[in-house]
């Protein structure tokens, strides 16, 4: 069986990932598996590079075909920050309300309330050969923080066409319209062709 290696040590990704993959004549790996605890630093200005420095460094550590992601949220009234500083951004604040307030103020104040959050893959199958997966998914800010599923910055995301945050909506319901959703299908769909 092919083997393929996820380079992510988190644990919800990977339990997410595997489960998907168990549908495939697929072995995924997961840095767990291999004995890698070391990541290299993500210093990349953009959700591809990031993705890409990771898959690059799996494929270079292990000679195994390896894949890995980089995500984060872009809002209008930040300049469309803080993008691959996403998580950086979150913790700065004492709490994640501190934050989505925060956020929420400056968007009442210039009306710009578009916001989105965007996922790249990297998968690199030779020395030097990547392909990238985009997914995307629009939306706004909304007026309050609301919800208590899912994670990050959830609670404060409208996805377009909605009412609910994404915070409101089941675990399903989120995965079926996610950028991590749209991008994991773009792969999967490359690996089976
Ligand atoms: P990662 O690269 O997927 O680990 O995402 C980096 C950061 O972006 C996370 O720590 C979250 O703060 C934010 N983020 C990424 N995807 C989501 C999402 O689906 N919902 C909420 N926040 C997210």
């Amino acid at each position: 069986m092919r083997q393929i290696l996820f380079f992510s040590n988190n644990k919800n990704k990977v339990i997410e990932i595997k489960k998907i993959f168990k549908k495939f004549n697929l072995k995924l790996l997961s840095l767990s598996d291999i004995n890698i605890d070391d990541e290299p630093e993500e210093s990349g200005q953009t959700f591809e590079e990031n993705a890409k420095i990771k898959s690059d460094y799996g494929f270079e550590k292990t000679g195994i075909p390896c894949f890995a992601d980089d995500s984060g949220i872009c809002i209008e009234t930040l300049n469309w920050k803080p993008g691959v500083l996403s998580k950086r951004f979150l913790n700065n604040f004492k709490s994640n309300e501190a934050c989505f307030k925060n956020i929420i103020k400056s968007t009442k104040k210039n009306s710009k309330k578009i916001a989105y959050f965007k996922t790249s893959i990297s998968l690199t199958t030779k020395k030097g050969q990547n392909v990238i997966f985009n997914g995307q998914i629009d939306g706004k800010i909304s007026d309050e923080a609301k919800g208590r599923f899912g994670f990050g910055y959830d609670p404060i995301f409208i996805p377009k066409f909605y009412k609910k945050t994404l915070a409101e909506l089941s675990s399903k319901e989120k995965n079926e319209i996610s950028h991590r959703s749209i991008a994991v299908t773009k792969l999967i769909n490359f690996l089976s062709n």
